[in-house]
């Protein structure tokens, strides 16, 4: 099975081709990825405008440079996957009408993939992870434990009642002055900062209700600043520190109680896994805190290697192959219409407040 994968539902232009041979493990043959970060750092977040009007400039070259890569031609493909939703929907507008060309003129069947199945069905291309596993998905976007039952069989667990985790970082680096994407440099200027000095909240900790909150930290951020500006490079480094201790906390918390519910609810399951995903995953401070809860609960702690973590086409195109192997590729998605709000879990309610950020939260 070789699928065409095709990417852009936030502001990362990708195409992949992915085979499955048989028994062996499966290959990505080609994986493209054009961020457009520098053209959104002027404005501090992802321009739905913007980005909708980059993909169209770059997904035809983008497309051709994976086929290209993989040295497979469009004709050896057996599908075309790409990102239906969730996400900004100029982005998917974008991507989805261009696979649907593509499926049209080759005359092979179109799946349109819920950018989250992506996410979650990685870690079985990367490790050949069996089902059930958890999953914690943390990105500018998206801050969910999902737990992975099966093909197109997901339950949320827990997701934000406010900002995404991301999302918090970003906020943060822009009150502080540090550029964006605002993640990486937050855990730059941490590095020599003190985790000790301020005492900030960690949001939700102790808490019955199983989600995530953020925006409290991100105001308590805030006031600290306020109160000691005009800051000095160590003020910063601090503060970020003591942000990033608190997220790791924070997060800790909430991973920790997910991991027990998987025990109680898979007794089964005799290696347990918890598989990390999202931009996020990349912090080390936070790494090292979900590494160590891992290890003490008895769950392997697998992370895909960063540039499947973070959004690719891989993932679209892997997604494509788990369904069409599932029989669960659908009718052709020629009519499929982009959402740019589709939870992965059909069951779950939206909760309250979520998805302030707009589409993906
Ligand atoms: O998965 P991703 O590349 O894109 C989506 O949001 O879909 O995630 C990007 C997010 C941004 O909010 C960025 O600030 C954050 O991941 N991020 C980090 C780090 N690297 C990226 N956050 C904390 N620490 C990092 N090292
Ligand atoms: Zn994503």
């Amino acid at each position: 099975m070789r699928v065409l994968g095709i990417e852009t539902s936030c502001d990362e232009t990708a195409a992949s081709v992915v085979v499955l041979d048989g028994c062996s493990a499966p290959e990505i043959l080609s994986n493209i990825v054009l961020s457009q970060i520098e053209e959104h750092a002027a404005f501090g977040g992802v321009v739905p405008e913007i980005a909708a009007r980059a993909h169209v400039e770059a997904l035809d070259g983008i497309v051709e440079a994976a086929l290209a890569d993989s040295a497979v031609s469009l004709d050896e493909v057996d599908a075309v996957a790409a990102t239906a939703g969730p996400g900004l929907v100029g982005g998917l507008i974008v991507g989805l009408m261009t696979a649907k060309a593509i499926a049209a003129a080759a005359n092979k069947p179109l799946i349109a993939i819920n950018h989250l199945e992506g996410h979650a069905l990685t870690a079985r291309l990367t490790d050949g992870l069996e089902f059930p596993y958890l999953l914690l998905l943390v990105s500018g976007g998206h801050t969910q434990i999902v737990a992975v039952r099966g093909v197109g069989d997901y339950q949320r667990w827990a997701t934000t009642i406010d900002d995404a985790l991301g999302e918090a970082f970003d906020k943060t680096a822009k009150m502080l002055g540090l550029p964006y994407p605002g993640g990486p440099n937050v855990e730059k200027a941490a590095a020599s900062g003190d985790a000790g000095r301020f005492a900030f909240p960690r949001p939700m900790k102790g808490s019955a209700q199983p989600d995530f909150s953020f925006s409290g930290l991100k105001t308590a951020v805030r006031q600290a600043a306020t109160a000691i500006a005009p800051l000095s490079d160590q003020d910063v480094a601090d503060i970020c520190a003591s942000f990033q201790a608190a997220v790791a906390d924070a997060l800790g918390d909430r991973v920790d109680r997910a991991l027990a519910r998987f025990r109680e609810e898979f007794p089964d399951k005799a290696s347990p896994a918890l598989v990390v995903a999202g931009g996020v995953a990349a912090n080390r401070t936070i790494k090292g805190t979900l590494e160590a809860l891992c290890s003490e609960a008895g769950f392997a702690f697998v992370a895909p290697p960063q540039k499947l973590c973070t959004d690719n086409a891989a993932m679209i195109a892997w997604a494509g192959i788990e369904r069409l192997r599932a029989g669960m590729a659908g009718e052709n998605a020629a009519d499929f219409v982009p959402r740019s709000r589709w939870p992965l879990d059909s069951v779950s309610a939206p909760l309250v407040g979520s998805g302030r950020r707009g589409a993906k939260a």
